[in-house]
């Protein structure tokens, strides 16, 4: 609780009238943090002093316990494409409410999901439907070891797949073998991931050359966890090549961008066919659904018929195939138009900051891609985890506040991406810039 006073006020010094404006939300986090470890479910959910709670989202705003009303591009870390509530995709959910939440037995919509999602994506030729990101990542990796009978796994550095032994790995100053980034996990585990520099091909290629040991790589197409990182040209299909020249099965990890890019994703919008696939997020437009898919043959080792195990009550539950298959059928049906919509919002944002971050002088680069962006405070190309480290993270620590105060919410790291959906309106967009203009102004004021 010390701790907790004296951050109130530094807080308070900071002249943040953030804690004048969220008494609500200050009394929840002290009872939260009495009962839930460290106050949140999740660990970025926690921004110092203390995160705001909320009541309810709507299309693209979120209306917090204190009655403040942010425009959200956080939106559930991108799994709100379609924004929140969405009400044709609810109103479909509250009809299969009433017929039933959990069979634990096969239903004929969990076939129809996998025939759409095989319809939709060339690579998925099977697919096993599932809750999480975490529970696709995991069992790609587990079906790409029993395919190769090899062990290891090759990560790029600063991509995130999840919360399992195999993804809490750090690079070891220069070393390509992995060690925990995690207590709790074991050297022995982290040693069997070894990490590559994203974007640099020869990187990989010398990796998977210089072993006979290696089952698989797995890779976020476009990476949106150390900040936003795009695939260089080629880049994407070097690694589709390495891989297929070397025995190695390639897992893209497309939970953030399928569905998102695309409707087919990353695999479609680069036209990379890569052996496994993972989808979560946007699937399911805010529903716990995920899905790993792939080639027949590697697929087919999944239990009972095959030896690699994957089991969860939860899989397949109709609530979230309900969620996955209508939103994907809203997805076919609207695509058209929101696609092209999106990225045109984005675009017109990303320029909107580049204008005014521009004028006021910082070191800066904007990665954007279809409707996802990130700012960094650096002037260097930011094109791996090395250079996404070079951002002045004060810099966009301050930014963030001032956002908040301002009625935007960004993910409170730099090392997220910023999501636009297919509900952000043209003043949703003017407001945003407004407050980005303010926003930065007065950074700039405070940091000289
Ligand atoms: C690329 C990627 N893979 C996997 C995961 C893990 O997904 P989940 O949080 O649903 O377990 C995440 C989560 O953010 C992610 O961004």
């Amino acid at each position: 609780m010390g701790h907790w006073i004296w951050l109130r006020y530094y807080y308070l010094l900071c002249e943040c009238d953030y804690i004048t404006l969220t008494d609500k939300s200050e009394l929840l986090f002290k009872r939260a943090t009495s009962v839930i470890p460290s106050g949140v479910n999740s660990p970025i959910r926690y921004y110092p002093p203390y995160p705001f709670f909320v009541n309810s989202g709507f299309g693209s705003k979120m209306v917090t316990v204190d009655h403040k009303t942010y425009i959200d591009f956080c939106m559930g870390y991108g799994a709100l494409l379609l924004g929140h509530a969405y009400p044709s995709l609810i109103d479909h959910i509250k009809d299969q409410l009433y017929e039933g939440t959990l069979f634990c037995v096969p239903t004929e919509m969990e076939v129809i999901l996998a025939e759409k999602i095989s319809s939709i994506i060339p690579a998925a030729e099977m697919t096993r439907i599932l809750n999480t990101g975490l529970e696709a990542t995991m069992t790609a990796i587990r079906l790409a070891r029993a395919h190769t009978k090899k062990k290891k796994i090759v990560k790029l550095d600063g991509c995130y797949h999840g919360a399992h032994d195999y993804g809490l790995v750090q690079r070891n100053g220069l070393d390509c073998e992995g060690v925990p980034s995690s207590e709790g996990t074991t050297e022995e585990v982290a040693s069997l991931t070894l990490l590559a520099e994203y974007n640099d091909v020869s990187s990989l290629e010398n990796l998977i050359q210089n072993r006979d040991d290696i089952a698989g790589v797995i890779i976020e197409p476009v990476a949106a966890n150390m900040g936003l990182v795009i695939p260089e040209k080629q880049y994407l299909s070097e690694v589709r090549r390495i891989t297929q020249q070397n025995g190695v099965v390639l897992i893209f990890d497309e939970v953030v961008t399928g569905f998102r890019l695309s409707i087919g994703g990353a695999s479609e919008f680069f036209g990379i066919k890569p052996d496994i696939i993972t989808y979560a997020k946007a699937m399911g437009n805010g529903f716990p659904v995920a899905a790993v898919c792939g080639k027949k043959n590697l697929m087919e080792l999944l239990s009972p018929r095959g030896n690699v195990y994957q089991a969860s009550t939860y899989a397949g539950n109709p609530v979230s195939v309900t969620a996955a298959l209508r939103t994907v059928q809203i997805l076919e049906e609207i695509g058209n138009d929101l696609y092209p919509r999106i990225t045109r919002t984005c675009d017109t944002l990303v320029a909107g900051i580049r204008d005014i971050i521009k004028n006021l002088g910082f070191k800066f680069t904007i990665n954007s891609i279809g409707s996802m962006f990130q700012l960094f405070f650096t002037s260097d190309k930011v094109r791996n985890l090395t250079t996404a480290k070079k951002s002045d993270h004060v810099i966009f620590r301050r930014l963030y506040d001032q956002l908040l105060r301002k009625d935007i919410f960004i993910p409170p790291s730099q090392f997220e991406t910023c999501f636009v959906s297919y509900v952000h309106t043209d003043d949703d967009i003017d407001r945003t810039l407004e407050a980005y203009g303010q926003a930065l102004k007065e950074v700039k004021n405070h940091c000289g």
